[in-house]
């Protein structure tokens, strides 16, 4: 889930790499790294904590290399050190590699490679690449321009398991070898100059002409030339595509925090996300797909699949796709899915919904719904990420770079594209036409009405003023409230560290009430109309055990007594999450402010989460 950055042209490496590294630092922040070539030998300066750490390191300053490596760890195999952060060396110091994602077969080649008496200075799976590489190198009896990317390619044959990987030799002293399976890389083309990234945003700024490589790719860079090979080193042609985005969207605009930009950018990022797909035309356009009638009225599931907050976006769904499709629709966890051996043939739909497009669950799951028949539909955020180059067809939200770890404008985009979807499958099938019509209505009306919602910023963040000091907190709603109610739970988790769940209302009595105690929090979403009263009932349950409460509601509910309610504007049941959701996300960050924590980057997690 690390971040890897890389550069080869005629300026000196280190401060591009830093400021890539600065960029990816959401990826893993345990460690940071940088190896260039310099005039006798590779120097390799790391440093355990964060990459401000690195470049407060001794000998950074004096790094005069034109090439360069750098890695931002999130460590699976080896606790945070500076001796476990990358990049690492082989024995010989002619090597050096960074690597994001995980080497199964690590300990084998350890035990391999000690016979050949290699020794390891870290417990990292990493380290035994730029042994192997080296090992592969002083086998191979050729000598020839290829000699570099057979190493290479010969270590990568031995390798079971996930990386991307970049290496630099100081016997090549203007190549630079890299490869990918399963985790992610990106090259940015450049003049006289190429760029290596985990993701687009990092390097954004120097270039808008990006390479992609598929799994098991290789890619060999000077500074003039960018080649390309499969995984026998057969020579592959490609052609850059352009990037769009513009680099300021990466960038924090004024905002204190990347989640508090990305929290006021909903109302743009819904309008984007709607209008691409939902122009106001009487029928929904999606040329991106192109089911017929007959296809889907033969559909007999939907499953929708993803992991965290993207999962959650899929249980807003599943609703609509039923109400109006008419067609079954189940959520799995991608990281259940994969391996419960679900039912899926030709008549089976499979969506899977990811913000970054590399969760390596999701993909995986994906993977697995194709080779069983199934047709399958990537929803990212992300051009050309992994997961849009496996699926069949891919629908893009709108939402622009997300950078925060706790994910927000990704999460209400991706239900408005799921909204968006259900009404062009209803108009296929030409079911429910009154609903597809209001639903519609509603669409157009979000932005305004998230502007609206956002105005409660004050109120709640008073409320998280007097509670951020708390244990746990609970957040409970029925049908989609309950939905949102798991996404509020995640979002607090996630960024305040504290104990959170989430329940649905009626399962209250069925034992989570025993934690309710004198004043413990119980945050609730009241939104759809026909549940009021039966969710009303509930919260006053927990008030009778003494419990605070902070309401977020749509409705009219005069007459009782809550600790706080905020109010939002009324829309769509089958949406209302995209509104009752920005109350909780501003009560997460403003907790987390309270409480004097990273927003951006809460400990152990990852943006990407690249690894199984
Ligand atoms: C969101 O706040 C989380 N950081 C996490 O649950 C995330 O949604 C999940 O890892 C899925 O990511 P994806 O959408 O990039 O696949
Ligand atoms: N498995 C490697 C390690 O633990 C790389 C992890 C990563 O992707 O950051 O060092």
């Amino acid at each position: 889930m690390c971040g890897i950055v890389g550069y080869i042209g005629n300026k000196k490496a280190e401060p591009i790499l830093i400021n890539g590294l600065y960029k990816l630092e959401y990826r893993g922040y345990d460690s940071a790294g940088i190896a260039t070539i310099e005039k006798d030998a590779i120097k390799n300066i790391k440093n355990k904590g964060r990459v401000s750490d690195l470049e407060k390191t001794d000998g950074i300053e004096n790094l005069e290399g034109t090439i360069g490596i750098a890695h931002t760890r999130w460590a699976t195999h080896g606790k945070p050190s500076s001796i476990n952060s990358h990049p690492h060396l082989d024995n010989s110091k002619h090597f050096a590699v960074v690597h994001n994602g995980i080497i199964e077969n690590y300990a084998d080649l350890k035990a391999f490679l000690e016979k050949q008496n290699y020794t390891f200075l870290s417990d990292t799976d990493t380290e035994i690449i730029p042994n192997l590489i080296h090992y592969n190198f002083v086998q191979d009896k050729k000598d020839d321009n290829f000699k570099f990317l057979r190493a290479v390619k010969n270590a990568c044959y031995m390798l079971k398991g996930s990386y991307a990987i970049e290496v630099i030799s100081d016997y090549f002293k203007d190549e630079m070898i890299v490869v990918r399976k399963d985790s992610p890389l990106v090259i940015g083309k450049g003049i006289n100059e190429n760029y290596i990234s985990s993701d687009i945003p990092a390097i954004l700024s120097y270039t808008k002409d990006f390479y992609l490589l598929n799994d098991n790719e290789f890619a060999k860079l000077t500074r003039e030339n960018i080649e390309f090979f499969d995984e026998n080193l057969v020579k592959l042609e490609k052609a850059p595509i352009n990037i769009s985005w513009n680099p300021l969207a990466a960038e924090k605009d004024g905002y204190e925090d990347f989640m508090l930009k990305e929290i006021y950018e909903q109302p743009r990022a819904i309008r984007e996300t709607i209008w691409a797909h939902l122009p106001e035309i009487s029928k929904c356009q999606m040329d991106e797909l192109n089911f017929s009638k007959e296809y889907l009225e033969g559909l007999e599931k939907i499953y929708l699949v993803a992991c965290g907050t993207a999962m959650h976006a899929c249980l807003v769904a599943k609703n609509m796709l039923e109400n109006i499709c008419e067609i079954p629709a189940e959520v799995d966890v991608a990281s259940e899915f994969r391996y419960r051996n679900p039912l899926i043939n030709s008549k089976t739909l499979c969506i899977f919904v990811s913000q970054s497009g590399e969760t390596a669950d999701t993909i995986a799951a994906l993977k697995l719904s194709k080779s069983k028949g199934a047709k399958t539909v990537a929803i990212s955020n992300v051009s050309g990420s992994s997961i849009t180059r496996e699926a069949d067809y891919t629908i893009y939200t709108h939402a622009g770079p997300e950078i925060a770890v706790a994910s927000t404008k990704a999460y209400t985009s991706q239900i408005a594209l799921l909204a968006v979807l259900t009404i062009y499958f209803a108009e296929i099938l030409e079911r429910n036409p009154v609903q597809v019509s209001n639903l519609k209505e509603e669409l157009y009306c979000l932005p305004e009405k998230i502007t609206d919602t956002l105005k409660c910023s004050n109120r709640v963040k008073s409320f998280a003023q007097k509670v951020y000091k708390e244990k746990d907190i609970f957040f409970l709603g029925r049908g989609v409230d309950y939905a949102a109610s798991l996404e509020g739970s995640l979002k607090l988790k996630e960024i305040s560290y504290i104990h959170s769940e989430a329940y649905a209302s009626g399962e209250l009595k069925h034992g989570p009430i025993a934690l309710i105690e004198d004043g413990v929090t119980v945050v609730s979403v009241i939104t759809t109309p026909s549940l009021v009263g039966k969710s009303i009932s509930n919260i006053q349950e927990v008030i009778t055990r003494g419990a605070k409460t902070f309401i977020i509601t749509n409705q009219d509910l005069e007459g009782h007594t809550f600790d706080e309610v905020i109010s939002i504007p009324k829309t769509s049941s089958y949406v209302s999450p995209i509104l009752s959701i920005i109350p909780l996300q501003l009560f997460a960050y403003y907790i987390s402010k309270e409480k004097g924590l990273d927003v951006d980057k809460p400990r152990n997690l990852a943006k990407s989460v690249t690894v199984e």
